[in-house]
């Protein structure tokens, strides 16, 4: 997609994106999973837009820092109630001894698919290779990821609405390369006093190719389940991945 930069989606979406688009998914089974696995100590989101998850984690016994590529989403970040208890870090987590320097951390985790941002395979190995790098001994690598389109490997091109409301409708025009697992995505919500663009670009990855990616960057392979409850991954919605860092 020309024109996109790492920092485009979120500095596009983040105005309304607790409202329209995603962010208001409840925390709350999240935060249970994650302080289930790590109680205490430091963790580090990659991608942590308006901290929708690094506030409610943040207190007790964590210590939340949350690394973003676009500063007009740290800005929701700190003006929201709680927002003081995360320390934003503006930076790209696809370089993450340049966004974090030498800290470890306990626990890493990014939400919301937001590690697919990364949009080539060799980012994506980087990135994982800079998680183990900050990980302490012990420490674990949580993702949250949509299953790769299954049903839609023919398909170069497709629409997806999400809204459509008497004054109003929203829905995703994309792009799909099945070769590269790169969907360019323009979010379109119409409305009679204006339009809105959101445009996301993405690379997708096979459940198989993470473990590898995971095992290439010296991580175990822990557990798969299909969301933050628990249940069976089984290829289709979204799965939680976790990868642990031997303990020396
Ligand atoms: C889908 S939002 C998820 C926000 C939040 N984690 C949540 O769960 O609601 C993705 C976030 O990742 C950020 N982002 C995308 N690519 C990034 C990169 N390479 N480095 C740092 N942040 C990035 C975006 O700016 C955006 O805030």
């Amino acid at each position: 997609m020309l024109d996109y930069e790492v920092s485009t989606y979120g500095d596009k979406s983040a105005a309304d994106y607790d409202m329209l688009m995603g962010g208001g998914e409840p925390p709350e089974p999240a935060v249970a999973f994650l302080t289930s696995l790590v109680p205490t100590g430091n963790a580090l989101e990659l991608g942590v837009g308006t901290g929708r998850v690094a506030i409610p984690l943040a207190g007790d016994g964590l210590s939340v820092t949350g690394v973003d590529s676009s500063a007009a989403m740290l800005a929701e970040l700190r003006r929201k109630p709680g927002g003081a208890s995360v320390e934003p870090l503006l930076g790209d987590f696809g370089d993450l001894d340049a966004a974090v320097g030498d800290r470890m951390f306990g626990l890493v985790y990014s939400m919301c698919s937001t590690f697919y941002f990364l949009r080539t395979q060799e980012e994506q190995v980087r990135c994982f290779r800079g998680v183990a790098a900050r990980l302490e001994p012990g420490g674990v690598f949580v993702l949250e990821l949509g299953a790769p389109p299954y049903r839609r490997m023919h398909e170069r091109q497709y629409v997806d609405a999400f809204r459509v409301r008497a004054d109003e409708a929203a829905f995703f025009l994309s792009l799909h390369d099945p070769l590269a697992q790169r969907v360019d995505r323009q979010q379109i919500v119409m409305a009679e006093e204006r339009t809105r663009l959101v445009p996301v670009s993405y690379r997708y990855v096979w459940p198989s190719e993470l473990d590898l990616m995971a095992e290439l960057a010296g991580l175990s392979a822990v557990s798969r389940g299909s969301g933050w409850s628990g249940g069976e991954f089984a290829g289709t919605g979204r799965h939680v991945s976790v990868y642990r860092k031997e303990a020396v």
